[in-house]
């Protein structure tokens, strides 16, 4: 999933768009080497760039719910940290068990704030 770089400022990006959450930051992002986990309103995402582009899957296996990013990706995937199920970097999908991707989230960085959309 791409992100959309605006120039609009946070207090306009908030009330147009009331349904993005602020994440975390680009610098929170770096100082995490470029991957992190967070809760967002009983939301566990996973946010990471990947091939020069920030994205946001859900940190929760399709299998039973493990941690998907407990681990560092590897290779342009995650491992599931309970059973090895893996899944692609570039956008959620399942390498291991084709037809059950991880659900990714629309994200919309504004200066240094990364926004979610969780509705989306
Ligand atoms: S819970 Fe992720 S592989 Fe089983």
């Amino acid at each position: 999933m791409s992100i959309e770089t605006t120039e609009t400022s946070s207090t306009k990006l908030q009330g147009h768009q009331s349904n993005l959450k602020l994440l975390a930051t680009v610098d929170e992002l770096r100082q995490k080497n470029w991957q992190l986990t967070k809760w967002v309103d009983g939301h566990d995402i996973l946010l990471y760039k990947y091939e020069g582009e920030v994205q946001a899957i859900s940190n929760v296996c399709r299998h039973f719910g493990g941690p998907v990013g407990y681990h560092k990706a590897r290779g342009g995937k995650f491992t599931c940290l309970w059973h090895n199920w893996e899944f692609s970097c570039k956008d959620g999908t399942c390498l291991t068990h084709p037809g059950l991707p991880l659900r990714q989230y629309e994200l919309k960085i504004n200066n240094n704030e990364i926004y979610i959309n969780l509705e989306g």
